[in-house]
């Protein structure tokens, strides 16, 4: 089976790629990546040249580059991840998320139909990778995200996913398309890029610099470790139903202020320094627009009827990435002073 995997050099689409590549040897993995601000090679040096492997640099928002590449490649199946992913930068560019994570997403299944529909579905997947933004904001209760609640998106971000959401379904109820989908809630752990929330504030409390956390901290967010999404993501395309939705989450809910108080800590510890000494860089900036205050998602269909379940807890996951971060300052350091681009433009060099 050759399987495309789109958005292969980001963070969570370079644990799935190592997985894939690793664990099913006999899987093609074409990795199909822009290589954006977002995109890394660096992430995935460890397996790039394994034998079943191999990179592709190209931009799903581009028709006729999607439609040459399913002709030429012919994958039986497709995991979707490509996407402008940062909540902030859609506030700012929201134009960029239609292109890339809405049209790619219609690029990418008008290929797929076009490629495997003649010659019937059977054993093709389109696989599409979302997440729980789509659903809007919850009150502070015991109100979750079930794989029933109605879509209400409220940034340009979590719009343009719900839109790519409603055209994987679109293709599958029109054109028979066999699709999977999946809405995940906030991962976190190696390789996220320093944009995001918990790579940031390690990355600033490392370099002593301020961390910000919006408003007055109280938005509430529930983290799933990268390499559990991983997991779930393989159970969902091997044993996931055509047509069906998961929602994937780690059962833990944390308010921003004491996440990062947590995360303070734990770098106190790894580096030896006094307790507290780190919390003094906490420092309330002016809140996000439109800013969710909660998402909480209900695991219970993916635990229930493909027993998936996370592999680590909240205090492990984060050790690690502490740890990870710590013991990786070269990556770090490429990605915040853009040394990963070049890494980048050599890695794909006369390719
Ligand atoms: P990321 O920003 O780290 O990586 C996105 C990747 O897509 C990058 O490698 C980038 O180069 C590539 N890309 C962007 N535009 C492209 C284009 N036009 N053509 C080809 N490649 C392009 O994102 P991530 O956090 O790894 O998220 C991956 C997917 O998972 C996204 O679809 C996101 O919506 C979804 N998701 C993310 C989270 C999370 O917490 N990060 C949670 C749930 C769902
Ligand atoms: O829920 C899944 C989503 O999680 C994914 O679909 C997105 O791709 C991913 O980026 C993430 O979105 P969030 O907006 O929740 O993640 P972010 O790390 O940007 O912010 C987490 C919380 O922390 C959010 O409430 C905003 C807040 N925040 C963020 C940053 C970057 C701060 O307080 N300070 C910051 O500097």
């Amino acid at each position: 089976m050759k399987i495309l995997i789109t958005g292969g050099a980001g963070f969570i689409g370079s644990h799935v790629v190592r997985l894939f590549v690793t664990k099913y040897p006999n899987y093609q993995i074409l990795n199909l990546d822009a290589l954006t601000y977002a995109g890394n090679l660096e992430n995935l040096r460890d397996v790039k040249q394994a034998p079943n492997y191999k990179f592709v640099k190209g931009d799903i928002a581009d028709q006729n580059f999607v439609d040459q590449l399913f002709a030429h490649e012919a994958p039986d199946a497709v995991i979707h991840l490509a996407a402008e992913s940062h909540v902030d930068r859609s506030i700012t560019d929201p134009m960029a998320f239609v292109k890339t994570n809405v049209i790619g997403t219609v690029n990418l299944l008008n290929a797929a139909r076009h490629l495997w529909q003649p010659g019937g579905y059977a054993g093709h997947v389109f696989y599409h990778v979302s997440t729980d933004e789509v659903y809007g904001s919850l009150d502070f209760g015991p109100e979750m995200f079930t794989e029933e609640t109605a879509y209400d998106p409220r940034s340009p971000y979590s719009a343009s996913k719900a839109s790519s959401d409603h055209f994987v379904r679109a293709w599958h109820h029109t054109y028979g398309l066999p699709i999977k989908l999946s809405n995940c809630s906030n991962n976190y752990g190696p390789n996220h890029f320093p944009e995001k929330l918990i790579p940031l504030a390690i990355h600033r409390l490392r370099t002593g610099q301020p961390v910000p956390v919006y408003g007055k901290g109280e938005n509430v967010r529930d983290w799933l470790f990268v390499k559990d999404h991983a997991t779930a993501i393989d159970a969902v395309f091997h044993r996931g139903k055509p047509g069906e939705t998961y929602n994937i989450g780690g059962v833990n809910e944390w308010q921003n202020l004491k996440l990062i108080e947590l995360l303070c800590d734990v770098v106190d510890e790894k580096t030896g320094q006094a307790p507290g000494t780190s919390r003094q860089l906490i420092k309330f900036v002016t809140d996000r627009a439109g800013h969710d205050m909660r998402y909480a998602i209900d695991s219970s269909k993916i635990m229930n009827e493909l027993g998936w379940k996370p592999s680590v807890t909240f205090e492990q996951g984060l050790a690690q990435t502490v740890d990870w971060y710590l013991e990786n300052e070269e990556w770090l350091n490429h990605v915040t002073s853009g040394a990963y681009q070049d890494y980048n433009a050599k890695q794909y060099a006369g390719r």
